[in-house]
């Protein structure tokens, strides 16, 4: 079992550039199959999420070749339509291909998505909506056979949903007709598969609204495309400098994504500087606590930082209040800081944290993918050595949070 171990009690203090986008290329990797030709892709970061989605696009009978940060997707000689539940069951994102290959097709059969263990995750949303588009869908025990042409149709979100919201713009794209989705997503990811999809001449107005419309069209060609920074990999960073104190600098970095990262920063004490690609935040007397945060969709504090920011409010002077309102089941960590000395208590999904002076280092285990980051951070920032066990979590989204942390002056082993 692969493991990290940190040395805590050195402040974050350095400068380094930031990883694209896992949450961004994964809906650009199933778009890609909606034209019959080749995409490039550039600044794609090396994750297993990203190879696992290749080996999907693979079985499909589309070639791929990633050399260093560009893949090269070649969608000439796709032929099949089913995608086993082997591949689909390592993330959620393998969802979106539904809406890919009916689109493309008119038929597709997928196994069950996976991903990470954070609550129930339905997909009622997605089906409702190509059932709405005039797909027959039948959800078997451990896949689903979806078929029919796709047609345009109003579609209104129970909740702004980004996976949904993606496979509908994906399906959308090249539907007969008009769709528009109401209460949409309003997530960056949103606006970056939009503006991948115009670029390969789909016709998508409104995106980063509640309200999308997608006008569908007949073809769609291949392009060239640059994947944007990964807010979440700079948004843990910057949770670590506070955690510990330090002084960091993140280069290719769009600080407009980390709006409610930085007002917490700021409560916290930290001074942040806002640079032309990047973000310089100064934790050193970034100790105070946060009466009260919620996860929220975007422009909210994002559950995706939910865990890291509670090993941030572990080593805070008092009482913070967090609030996890997107996943049911996202608090696997507490337990894992509890054994570091952190006080925290959980009352349905709210998480009460009392700061403690000092965390102390001991043997965790990471749970899920950004629960291990906040396992490092929390290592990071206490006395002694942690060893965080099951590393394989973090390699689903972090390129190398080793290599990314030991530029920041980190002692990791
Ligand atoms: C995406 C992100 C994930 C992030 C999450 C919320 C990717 C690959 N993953 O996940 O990192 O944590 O957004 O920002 O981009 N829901 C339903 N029915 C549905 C679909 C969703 O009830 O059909 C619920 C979910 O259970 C959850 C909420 O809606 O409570 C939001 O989920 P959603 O935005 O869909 O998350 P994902 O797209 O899976």
């Amino acid at each position: 079992m692969k493991a990290v171990e940190v040395i805590g009690g050195y402040p974050l203090n350095g400068e380094i550039k930031i990883q694209g986008s896992k949450n961004g290329i994964l809906p650009v990797l199933a778009a890609c199959i909606l034209q019959k030709g080749v995409c490039i892709l550039h600044n794609c970061p090396d994750i297993r999420d990203v190879r696992e989605t290749l080996a999907i696009l693979r079985e499909l009978g589309v070639k791929c070749e990633m050399i260093k940060h560009t893949i090269t997707i070649d969608t000439t000689g796709i032929q099949a339509k089913a995608i086993e539940k082997e591949k689909t069951e390592k993330m959620r994102s393998s969802l979106l291909f539904l809406g890919a290959l009916l689109a493309r097709f008119g038929e597709g059969f997928l196994g069950k998505a996976g991903g990470c263990n954070i609550g129930k995750r339905p997909i009622d949303m997605h089906m409702e909506a190509f059932q709405k588009m005039g797909i027959l869908i039948e959800e078997q025990e451990n896949a689903i056979a979806a078929k029919g042409r796709l047609k345009g149709a109003d579609i209104t979100l129970r909740i702004p949903s980004v996976g949904a919201t993606e496979n509908i713009m994906i399906a959308a794209a090249l539907a007969e007709g008009v769709t528009v989705i109401y209460n949409a997503a309003r997530e960056p990811e949103i606006i970056e598969l939009a503006n991948f999809l115009k670029k390969m001449g789909a016709e998508i107005y409104g995106e980063g609204s509640a309200a999308i419309i997608i006008s569908g069209v007949k073809k769609l060609h291949g392009v060239e495309y640059n994947i944007m920074p990964d807010r979440i990999v700079a948004g843990t960073y910057l949770l670590g400098a506070v955690a510990t104190r330090g002084k960091i600098r993140l280069h290719q970095v769009n600080h407009e994504h980390l709006g409610a990262v930085k007002v917490i920063l700021k409560q916290m004490g930290a001074v942040i500087q806002e640079m032309p690609d990047g973000i310089y935040v100064n934790g050193e007397a970034a100790w105070r606590t946060v009466e009260k945060v919620k996860t929220e969709p975007y422009p909210g504090f994002p559950t995706d930082l939910q865990s890291v920011l509670l090993s941030t409010l572990t080593v805070a002077k008092g009482e913070s209040c967090l609030y996890e309102n997107i996943f049911e089941n996202r608090y696997r960590t507490v337990a894992e800081l509890r054994k570091m000395g952190a006080d925290i208590s959980v009352e349905d999904n709210i998480l009460r944290i009392r700061g403690v002076d000092a965390l102390y280092g001991c043997e965790v285990q990471g749970q899920e993918l950004r629960g291990f980051a906040a396992l490092v951070i929390a290592g990071l920032a206490a006395e002694g050595r942690t060893r965080i066990e099951n590393k394989d979590y973090v390699e689903r989204g972090y390129e190398n949070i080793v290599r990314d942390l030991l530029g920041l002056g980190a002692k990791i082993i």
